[in-house]
């Protein structure tokens, strides 16, 4: 018997890999420094926590729509539509089991096979590996290093569409470069999606782990709200990484389709969170949270910490939890051409732990300089210091 051969285009996260090796060396007794998984260690706030046993409590334990019960689905309309100026209603929101499902989801509804996606590359590798699997092909587009941080490679962008061309995956706060788009760059993209006629998935699921900036979305743009899906997420806002609640927000053509899918896929999400949620989500101050306060005092360990380095460059992101450090010289340093290299000596010489650019998308043909990929949402700022000390001492050797 064989499995299909689809599956030979279908990816995967490879950064859980790198958690596997982390955990492989703990269990021979080595104190882990984790920098390398996207998760947070920081508490889900209270009043979910305990909004979620009265709901379970009150026997919110069975099926519900598809689409998601009609209040959080309005509550959802609401909060989405407000902070980023625009309306929606709760036919425009499909509940989802976190943000993740999203994406093949929209890329299902757009995407015929053998049409054309645009995506970010480095990024969220989750967009290649379903583009592909669904039969279509990927249009990948770089960042490009700047004295502030990243920028959108628009050129490449440009260069890429072609009448075959559908949809375009755009991550502002981007995982895992940290890159915002100022408001030109987004105004560019936009013109760009109605010139060529394209959807849009905006993943906004770092849209409130921002550093003293103010937040700002593409689908405001005129003409953007009727081809643009949000991914939206509790995952990273409210420390719900494992609890798995999300939803898709867009013009209700494709959120019919999208509840569908729901129905044939997962059912419904979890009832009771959803409910609590009804009430955890207009209670939440739209200023920075003790969860974002926590993540800046780490942002700002990790960033003096890499800075200290000689021969790593790095920009302050004002957004997400990632760091993305250009660690070219110190390859050339060690005498690496594969970056896995450095990450796997780093982790049995300093036990620290951390992804590389190849953990985020198929590298692109000519990119010359090498990065890592450092998450801060999973460990103390004792740790980050300390992990960042013994990193130094390494990689100057
Ligand atoms: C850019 C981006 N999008 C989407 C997700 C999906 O998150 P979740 O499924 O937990 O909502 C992640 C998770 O790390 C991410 O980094």
């Amino acid at each position: 018997m064989q499995l299909a051969t689809q599956l030979d285009k279908l990816g995967t996260e490879t950064a859980f890999a790198v958690s596997g090796a982390a955990a492989a060396w703990a269990a021979k007794g080595h104190k882990v420094y984790p920098f390398h998984l996207g998760d947070i260690n920081i508490a889900t706030p209270a009043n979910i926590v305990e909004a979620t046993y009265k709901a379970i409590k009150d026997g919110y334990t069975g099926y519900c729509a598809a689409a998601g019960i009609p209040e959080l689905r309005a509550v959802l309309a609401e909060d989405v539509g407000s902070k980023r100026g625009i309306q929606y209603r709760a036919e425009n929101v499909s509940v989802q089991p976190g943000g993740k499902p999203v994406i093949g989801k929209f890329i299902a509804a757009v995407m015929n096979p053998g049409d054309e996606v645009l995506y970010p590359n480095p990024g969220y590798p989750i967009y290649e590996s379903q583009i592909e699997y669904l039969g279509g092909v990927g249009l990948p587009y770089g960042y490009i290093e700047t004295a502030t941080g990243f920028a959108l490679d628009m050129e490449a962008i440009k260069r890429s569409i072609t009448p075959r061309t559908k949809a375009l995956i755009y991550n502002n706060y981007q995982n895992p470069t940290g890159a915002q788009s100022t408001r030109q760059e987004m105004e560019e993209l936009a013109e760009l999606a109605i010139e060529h006629d394209l959807w849009v998935m905006s993943d906004d699921a770092y849209y409130e782990i921002l550093y003293g900036v103010q937040p700002d979305s593409i689908v405001n743009l005129p003409g953007m709200q009727e081809r643009t899906v949000i991914l939206y997420t509790c995952s990273k806002r409210f420390a719900m990484t494992g609890w798995r609640l999300g939803a898709a927000i867009g013009p209700k053509s494709i959120i019919d389709v999208i509840n569908k899918l729901n129905t044939n896929v997962e059912s419904c999400s979890p009832h009771f969170i959803q409910r609590a949620m009804v009430e955890a989500i207009p209670g939440d101050t739209t200023g920075p949270d003790a969860i974002v306060e926590t993540l800046l005092e780490r942002r700002d360990a990790a960033v003096a910490g890499l800075k200290a380095i000689n021969g790593v460059s790095i920009a302050k992101p004002q957004s997400t939890f990632y760091l993305f450090p250009n660690v070219t010289a110190i390859m050339e340093r060690k005498g690496f051409t594969d970056v896995n290299q450095l990450m796997t000596e780093a982790l049995t010489t300093t036990d620290v732990s951390f992804c590389t650019r190849k953990h985020f998308g198929r590298p692109l043909a000519g990119e010359k300089h090498h990065y890592i990929r450092l998450a801060y949402s999973g460990i103390n700022v004792e740790n980050i210091q300390t992990g960042l000390a013994r990193l130094k001492e390494y990689f100057e050797a």
